[in-house]
């Protein structure tokens, strides 16, 4: 274990939104950064209420949120990041891995890294445009159908000063469960000029001591899978601690916490179960001898018969 090593939370749509990570926060603390799920600025140079929502200073610990932005427009881009750094945050990321189908058919996230001269002028644009005193990341995958395809990717990243640069070793086809290609995380770390952070498949602390091992320059890991499944990952790998079974009485605070967070601000009882079930397919690995006891929490359908089922499982 080594102090001066970092631990950041991924983003992931639908599932890591302000209530998430602030509640996180209260109960597991100890990430050094929460990246927020995209917001996709465009031409109408308004975000979403529920996009302000997610960024809203007054929800959000500034220092430590990294609103992230998807696009391929760089006017779009740099009017987002004007408003964001209005607002006080002090980094912003460039969404370049997203794998959905619905985001790669209209060129952006993993389907910008196919046009490489398209991302090239973007970026060209982006940095040559920027006036906000803000750190630009970026969330990478290799490429869309072949990693190699990140060669001539990297080759772009390093003509633009990326604050760092975070690395899912999988390339758009692979979506989530192909085999990642780690091999191309180290060409990137013989060959990158950004700082590096290594994202994709961390579900131990194990993972997390291999990993810096592995990369010893890196300063920082990206979760998310992993962080959500067992909140205690990172507080566990400060602490010197191995991965261990969750303690469940802490969970279920948590769990109760975000439970009343979720009725408070969501009309109606199907969209908070379709929110909580949404989490519980992250958590269900904890209650590996509890399929039939999940099984009916899934199939649950109002608040008190869920409440009551949770409640059976956590005791
Ligand atoms: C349901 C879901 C939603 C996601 N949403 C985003 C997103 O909004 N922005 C992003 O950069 N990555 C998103 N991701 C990718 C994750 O941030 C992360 O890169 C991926 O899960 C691999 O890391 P992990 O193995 O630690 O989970 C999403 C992933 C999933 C499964």
């Amino acid at each position: 274990m080594d102090n001066t090593k970092k631990i950041y939370f991924a983003p992931l749509e639908g599932v890591t939104d302000s209530i998430f990570r602030n509640t996180f926060s209260k109960y597991y603390g100890d990430v050094d950064k929460y990246y927020t799920p995209f917001i996709s600025p465009n031409s109408t140079f308004k975000f979403t209420t529920r996009e302000f929502k997610d960024i809203n200073p007054e929800k959000n610990d500034i220092t430590k949120t990294v609103p992230q932005l998807l696009t391929n427009n760089a006017e779009h881009f740099l009017w987002a990041v004007h408003e964001i750094a209005t607002l006080g945050f002090k980094e912003i990321n460039f969404n370049l891995g997203c794998p959905s189908g619905t985001v790669v058919a209209k060129k952006k996230g993993s389907g910008l890294l196919y046009y490489p001269e398209e991302l090239d002028q973007m970026l060209g644009d982006i940095f040559s445009g920027l006036k906000d005193d803000v750190q630009i990341s970026i969330k990478t995958r290799l490429g869309k159908i072949e990693p190699e395809e990140f060669y001539e990717i990297l080759e772009i990243y390093n003509k633009y000063p990326i604050s760092e640069l975070t690395i899912h070793p999988r390339v758009q086809k692979d979506f989530y469960r192909e085999p990642i290609h780690p091999e191309f995380f180290e060409y990137a770390m013989e060959h990158a000029k950004a700082p590096l952070v290594f994202n994709g498949e961390i579900k131990t602390t194990d993972d997390i001591a291999d990993t810096f091992t592995k990369y010893p320059a890196i300063d920082a890991v990206m979760i998310g899978r992993g962080l959500i499944s067992n909140p205690e990952l990172s507080i566990a790998y400060k602490n010197g601690q191995k991965t261990s079974p969750l303690d469940l009485n802490k969970f279920k605070l948590f769990h109760n916490d975000l439970l009343v967070q979720y009725i408070d601000i969501l009309s109606g009882e199907k969209p908070v179960l379709h929110r909580m079930k949404e989490f519980l397919s992250f958590w269900e690995t904890n209650f590996p001898d509890d399929a039939k006891a999940i099984k009916k929490i899934r199939k649950s359908n109002s608040i008190k018969e869920y409440k009551s089922l949770t409640e059976a499982l956590f005791n």
